[in-house]
């Protein structure tokens, strides 16, 4: 790494506790939209929201390259601006088109009143059965018990007559209350990977007062906020490393990519996947290799020999001698070239001088730190973008308990 760059990392040690909370979900719990799905990868809206208000003006074209459950898009969306994104996973990439793009066109529906009559028929006891036939969720739910007997065939009830009875773009928002409602009614928790409950953990919660409570604040949000959302949010492709200059070269991009030896993206939301027939058991293993390289069971025999800057290369060497898992060395050069054909591919999207936010936090694995937003930083310098800032988020912990920190890398196209 140059000393300039270097030095930028020194001079940015000390924690404000304003920026404490930018990088975390959290906060976006109680605002309208954010909320109808609680990504714990997720960051917040306010991040968002000052990136974007610090550019202002004419001309300005955003992209996510990570777009999760679409904070960029929904607060550019606030803004007025449209947001371009790429996102992964079939059905972040839905939910995120749902927050904006139906939102917005449901705040000119004059039947949105039909959620709140959904909500009422549930509450009242109302209840639909599977229509017969197979179906992934009941598939895998026969083998593997995520749901109390009796509620995947009720799930499928519910989206079956909301496919057959309500239009867009009501449908979408009634079908992102039944899936939203899913994990919390089922056998598993989110804590960070989804897991089975422990007998610690809450019981499942009833799935239609779930889904009840879910149209009803959608149906307050939308009256509430979309009617002040002013742009759109377009998936210019869905695996970053794929991405092709588009008409407007982007001036800006806003994201947070997965953390390295991060969540499992795919794993974690199969059930939402499954119930809306996205993707079947199968096809896991492919979207995983579709993903960034992130998590040591994302490692693939299929994947070519990574091109490498030295500085991660040194890092690589380092675990090759000490790591008690090929996978590890071999997950830090994939990871690191997977980011570099992203920096790439953005970079030959965006114009010149185009500013880039990222939010990212370091590793470690076998006693060796993995400086993550360095290296980063290096990858893309080596790509055409330039550091400008970092300023440090937080402080984490590694499994280990050796501190580490969440950043927030200010770089500039070249
Ligand atoms: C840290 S999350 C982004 C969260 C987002 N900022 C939010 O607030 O919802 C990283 C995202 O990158 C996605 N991802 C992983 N590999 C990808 C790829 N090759 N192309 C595009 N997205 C990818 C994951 O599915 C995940 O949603």
């Amino acid at each position: 790494m140059v000393a300039t760059q270097a030095a930028l990392f020194e001079m940015q040690k000390l924690i404000e506790p304003s920026t404490a909370r930018l990088g975390v979900f959290d906060d976006n719990r109680s605002k309208a939209i954010h909320r109808w799905y609680p990504f714990i990868e997720g960051y917040s809206a306010d991040l968002v929201e000052a990136a974007l208000i610090d550019v202002g003006g004419k001309d300005v074209h955003v992209l996510d390259p990570f777009g999760g459950s679409g904070t960029t898009a929904l607060t550019a969306s606030a803004l007025g601006f449209d947001c371009s994104f790429c996102e992964v996973n079939p059905y972040l990439a839905w939910v995120a088109e749902v927050k904006v793009n139906v939102a917005r066109a449901a705040a000119e529906s004059p039947d949105l009143g039909l959620l709140g009559d959904l909500a009422a028929v549930l509450d009242a006891g109302g209840k639909f059965g599977a229509p017969p036939g197979d179906h992934p969720l009941l598939d895998v739910d026969a083998h593997r018990h995520f749901f109390p007997r009796g509620v995947a065939s009720r799930i499928l009830g519910l989206l079956a007559w909301i496919d057959a009875n309500l239009t867009a773009p009501l449908d979408d928002l009634a079908r992102l209350a039944v899936t939203t409602s899913l994990i919390p009614a089922s056998n598993m928790v989110r804590r960070t990977d989804l897991r089975k409950r422990h007998t610690g953990d809450a019981p499942p919660a009833h799935l239609e007062s779930t889904v009840a409570s879910q149209l009803r604040m959608i149906q307050a949000d939308v009256i509430e906020a979309a009617p002040k959302l002013g742009g759109c949010a377009v998936r210019v492709a869905a695996d970053a490393r794929t991405l092709t200059p588009q008409p407007h070269p982007f001036t800006t991009i806003v994201t947070s990519p997965p953390y390295l030896n991060g969540t499992n993206y795919c794993r974690n939301t199969k059930l939402e996947l499954f119930s809306l027939g996205l993707l079947e058991e199968a096809e896991l293993a492919e979207l995983r290799v579709r993903s960034i390289t992130a998590g040591i069971n994302n490692v693939s025999k299929r994947r070519a020999a990574p091109t490498l800057t030295d500085d991660v290369e040194q890092v690589a060497q380092q675990l090759d001698s000490v790591a008690y898992d090929r996978r590890i060395p071999a997950l830090v050069r994939l990871y690191f070239s997977d980011m570099q054909v992203v920096f790439e591919r953005v970079r030959s999207a965006s114009a010149l001088g185009a500013a880039w936010l990222l939010d990212i936090g370091d590793s470690r694995f076998a006693g060796v730190s993995v400086p993550t937003p360095e290296l980063l930083v290096s990858v893309a310098s080596s790509v055409g973008w330039r550091l400008e800032t970092t300023r440090t988020l937080r402080e984490r912990k590694s499994y280990d308990g050796t501190p580490l920190t969440q950043v927030l890398l200010s770089l500039r196209a070249a």
